[in-house]
């Protein structure tokens, strides 16, 4: 097993390594006394983990409700999230009490939504179960769900008590999903490692997943460290999201997470070596690895619609976006551009 300490606000660790899940009573234990616990999942995943969940906090001496949200990105919006809250006051959870996420991206953003408000605030464990929620959403507390204008619109920064990445959930995820979450892979090293954008170019879909996953974590909490509440480094973790969100927002999130950033990565990379910011060879290079990875690189939508589409991006701040540029593998930068320069930006990456 592979460990990660994040020394944010609060200190936890993130356990990475395959069939955890049998065992999460026993390091449940180590954070929280038995107590009532509340697992929130989905219709996709409680029919294969709910039962070992309950059984083993059960046999650890836990008291587990739950409450299945429908799969999906419909399902992070604010008529679920009150739901949630009102399971947990029906059920009688209080301050003593946990919840844990079982899930994806959309179970653990408002899983930790509904902790983070709920009586004010109450522990939670993030138990990820897709490549993406391993590696970007469980780990750094950021919690939200989505509002008509736009994705994460509402939300908290809110630390787990403890992350378990049990990575032979993976087996159960459909590729599509899965090649998904290599997207925010690939991400990690354009953003800050050379040496495992190489194993990923090296070895494509095979990679090593504990290897690879025990990074991408590792990096994400030393920049959550860094910066907990997104005012400097940690919004380089933005890299092609903000192009991302609006291609998932214009296409109505039929153009998945991890496809829209895998586009929105290639455009500001072929943008910036068009600028003469970084060479056409790092282009090339992000472009070839996204692709080996069956991952879109090119969108039909224009300029003009991807940038007003940015507009209700969270990155905006006054009339500015701060983008995220890269300089070679494993060095990018921010880059402040004013909202009415985006759309000639974009232009140049298409
Ligand atoms: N998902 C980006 C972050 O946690 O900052």
């Amino acid at each position: 097993m592979r460990t990660v300490t994040v020394n944010a606000s609060k200190h936890y660790c993130v356990h990475i390594c395959s069939h955890l899940l049998p065992r999460l009573g026993e390091y449940i234990t180590e954070v929280h006394p038995t107590c009532k616990v509340a697992i929130v999942s989905d219709s996709n995943i409680w029919p294969i983990y709910g039962a070992q969940a309950v059984q083993s906090l059960q046999d650890a001496g836990y008291t587990v409700t739950y409450y299945v949200l429908p799969a999906g990105e419909e399902s992070k919006n604010s008529e679920q999230y009150i739901s949630i809250l009102n399971f947990l006051a029906e059920n009688a959870i209080t301050r003593s009490d946990m919840l844990i996420a079982l899930g994806g991206g959309v179970v653990g953003d408002i899983t930790g939504f509904a902790a983070a408000t709920y009586l004010r605030g109450i522990s939670y464990v993030q138990i990820p179960t897709s490549l993406l929620a391993m590696v970007d959403s469980s780990v750094g507390g950021k919690t939200a769900i989505d509002l008509p204008a736009g994705k994460n619109l509402a939300g908290a920064f809110y630390q787990p008590e403890l992350v378990l990445c049990d990575i032979s959930t993976l087996n159960t995820l459909p590729e599509a999903v899965f090649i998904d979450g290599c997207a925010e892979v690939i991400k990690y090293g354009i953003l800050f490692d050379k040496d495992l954008f190489h194993h990923l170019t090296e070895n494509g879909l095979s990679f090593d997943r504990e290897y690879v996953i025990s990074r991408c974590i590792s990096l994400k909490a030393n920049v959550v460290c860094a910066d907990e509440f997104d005012r400097g480094i940690r919004q380089q973790l933005n890299l092609g999201h903000t192009i991302g969100h609006s291609i998932e927002k214009l296409s109505n999130f039929t153009v998945s997470h991890g496809r829209a950033v895998a586009i929105g990565m290639a455009v500001i990379a072929k943008a910036s070596a068009n600028l003469n910011l970084c060479g056409q060879d790092l282009y090339e290079g992000i472009s070839v690895l996204l692709q080996q990875f069956s991952l879109p690189v090119h969108t039909d939508l224009s300029a003009t619609a991807l940038a007003s589409g940015a507009l209700s991006d969270k990155k905006r701040s006054g009339n500015t976006i701060q983008l995220v540029l890269p300089h070679s593998i494993g060095d990018c930068f921010l880059y402040p551009i004013s909202v009415n320069e985006l759309s000639s930006f974009i232009e140049k990456g298409l």
